[in-house]
């Protein structure tokens, strides 16, 4: 033991000394569980700030965009935050991808929700899709931002209605095939709208289905030759029984909505935004990504994220505790 501590004092073995200790320390700041509902820290300890988020995978790393809700942000902007991960569990802070003043003269509160970010590989751009409207949710449109970088700074476009129709709630799909479509909920019909983006994805090209069901909070997740569609109902911050259809083509038909938990949970005090699906070399998980909002205290807010069991057409939240994931295998521990 002596001989090993004097070796740690001599020459290049001191160096070696020093990094060793160095990776401990760090492995032991390093999170190692996804907590539920819990405060979660980014990389300089703040929590992150991606609400109403979605999350895109290029190359090794994992992209978190998100409503950026801090406190002490000029109140005249909108602001999507980007956060960076190699384990989907410890999250560095990259910046504020978009940083926006009121692009459309919609007023003071002006409403920038659900940011999402798809990157093109023929154009090498990102492109980011939110939902954009005025303080009385009137205007219902989706905004456009592109960057030539993953964490931004991205420059806004235009906004329009897709396919003419109001959009409120968005979120992202990408197929396996790699084809990406927008889901919207358009209010009037009371429709969940699953739409094809043109090939540079800054057009939305065709409605594929619209599903006759008054939800928000869309995500889609193709697992084992079956599409599962998750939203909410539409009951403002406030959760809900959060509710799923499957289909055997995104065109349909849908089956009948069902529970994702026990309804009284209102699912577990959250709001769907996204299914991840992360293919390890043992088991492909499906992660359910909902925020729990605090809509008085937004910085604040929470997220939920669990592993749903899903398979055979059903799909069940368990009740959420601390969970890790190894993205390698796949493979979930509690
Ligand atoms: C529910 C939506 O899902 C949120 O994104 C937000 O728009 C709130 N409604 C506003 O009440």
């Amino acid at each position: 033991m002596k001989d090993k501590t004097n070796a740690c004092f001599t020459g290049s073995k001191f160096f070696l000394c020093i990094v060793a200790i160095i990776a401990m320390l760090t492995s032991a700041i390093a999170q190692k569980k996804i907590n539920p509902g819990e405060v979660w820290p980014d990389d300089k300890g703040n929590h992150i700030q991606a609400h109403g988020g979605g999350i895109v995978k290029i190359d090794k790393y994992y992209y978190w965009y998100g409503e950026e809700r801090r406190q002490g942000m000029d109140t005249g902007l909108r602001y999507v935050s980007c956060y960076r991960s190699s384990d989907l569990t410890n999250w560095k802070f990259m910046g504020d991808a978009l940083q926006l003043p009121d692009p459309e003269h919609l007023g003071s509160h002006w409403v920038l929700e659900r940011p999402k970010v798809y990157f093109n590989r023929k154009t090498k751009t990102y492109v980011m899709y939110f939902h954009l409207d005025d303080a009385r949710y009137k205007l219902a449109r989706v905004g456009i931002a592109t960057s030539d970088r993953p964490e931004g700074p991205f420059l806004y476009r235009e906004s329009f209605r897709p396919l003419e129709k109001e959009s409120r709630d968005i979120g992202q799909f990408i197929d396996d095939d790699g084809t990406a479509y927008l889901v919207f909920e358009s209010r009037p019909t009371k429709g969940f709208s699953i739409a094809k983006l043109s090939d540079d994805y800054l057009k939305v090209e065709k409605e594929v289905c619209l599903i006759n069901a008054p939800l928000e909070g869309g995500a889609i997740v193709h697992y084992k030759g079956l599409y599962y569609a998750i939203g909410s109902a539409l009951t403002g911050w406030n959760p809900n029984p959060n509710k799923y259809a499957t289909a055997t083509s995104l065109e349909g038909p849908w089956t009948e909505f069902k529970d994702i938990a026990a309804p009284e949970t209102k699912t577990y005090g959250s709001q769907s935004t996204m299914m991840l699906k992360v293919e390890g070399t043992k088991n492909t998980t499906v992660i359910f990504m909902a925020d729990q909002w605090k809509p008085k205290t937004q910085w604040d807010s929470r997220y939920l994220w669990m592993p749903l069991q899903i398979g055979d057409g059903r799909l069940w939240l368990p009740e959420p505790k601390p969970w890790s994931i190894d993205i390698k295998t796949g493979n979930v521990q509690f």
